[in-house]
């Protein structure tokens, strides 16, 4: 396999290097779930710009140019569940309308989107598409199978919302411009029968987390060594807190 490295801790298997060249090799797996780099003009937002430096990092870390949709196989997986940018909503839905039997859009709300429109409509809302073949649709408690999670507090106690970590930007903490907030993560996690859970763009590993927490395996895949060491430390913590916990 052309893998840098390869750690195991725990559940989790995390590969350093290119996930086109490591995923075909990985075989079947249950769930993935992926924020894949997405088609984004960095360029712009006027007087915001200073105080938005994640647009640079984006940019500088090449994760603007959006990624090769054929890396999803229905083959390789019973359901995928991709992050994605407004504008490649209409190819990647029917794409993955095609090559499995279901699909659904989800949102998550931003607390903290750019506050312009720039004639367009103001980007709070992020979107995930889901889609399954039989025997792997979405499991578990109806309040967890909410295609929109709310970005702050709501008077619907059922209603997922982002914790106190997720509005104070993930970006800041860990040095990555498009960190998942682990309520969303966990959301989408427990909703995913099975055992095993793959991310092939794993940056610092928030899906990882959330997939050792309800007690999956998970494998993932990141080609940016800083990302990598993230990702091990966050879900070594993460096991060594259920450990404690348990305890
Ligand atoms: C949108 S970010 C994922 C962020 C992640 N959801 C998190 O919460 O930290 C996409 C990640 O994919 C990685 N990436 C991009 N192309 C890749 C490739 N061909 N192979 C492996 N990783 C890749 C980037 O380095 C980046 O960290």
């Amino acid at each position: 396999m052309n893998c840098v490295r390869t750690v195991e801790i725990g559940p989790a298997k995390l590969l350093l290097g290119d996930a086109y060249e490591i995923r075909p090799q990985l075989g079947f797996v249950d769930h993935e779930i992926m924020d894949p780099p997405y088609v984004l003009n960095t360029s712009g937002a006027g007087k915001f710009r200073k105080a938005r430096p994640y647009l640079d990092q984006i940019a500088d870390l090449g994760i603007d140019k959006g990624f090769d949709r054929t890396i999803i196989n229905p083959m390789m997986a019973g359901s995928v569940c991709v992050f994605c940018h407004n504008d490649q909503v209409p190819q990647l839905s029917s794409y993955l309308n095609g090559i499995y039997d279901r699909f659904v859009l989800g949102f998550w709300g931003k607390t903290n989107p750019m506050p312009v429109a720039n004639k367009h409509l103001v980007p709070d809302a992020e979107i995930w598409i889901r889609a399954w073949n039989a025997g792997y649709h979405p499991v578990g408690e109806l309040a967890d199978k909410r295609r929109v999670i709310r970005p702050a507090e709501s008077d619907d106690a059922d209603w997922p919302v982002l914790g106190i970590m997720e509005r104070v930007h993930p970006s800041k903490v860990y040095g990555h411009p498009t960190v998942k907030p682990l309520a969303v993560m966990d959301t989408i996690v427990r909703t995913c029968g099975g055992d095993i859970i793959l991310d092939p763009f794993m940056g610092t590993g928030s899906t990882g987390v959330s997939a050792v927490r309800y007690g999956k395996r998970f494998i993932g895949i990141e080609r940016n060594p800083q990302f990598f060491e993230i990702a091990i430390e966050r879900i070594t913590a993460e096991l060594n807190r259920l450990e404690s916990a348990a305890a």
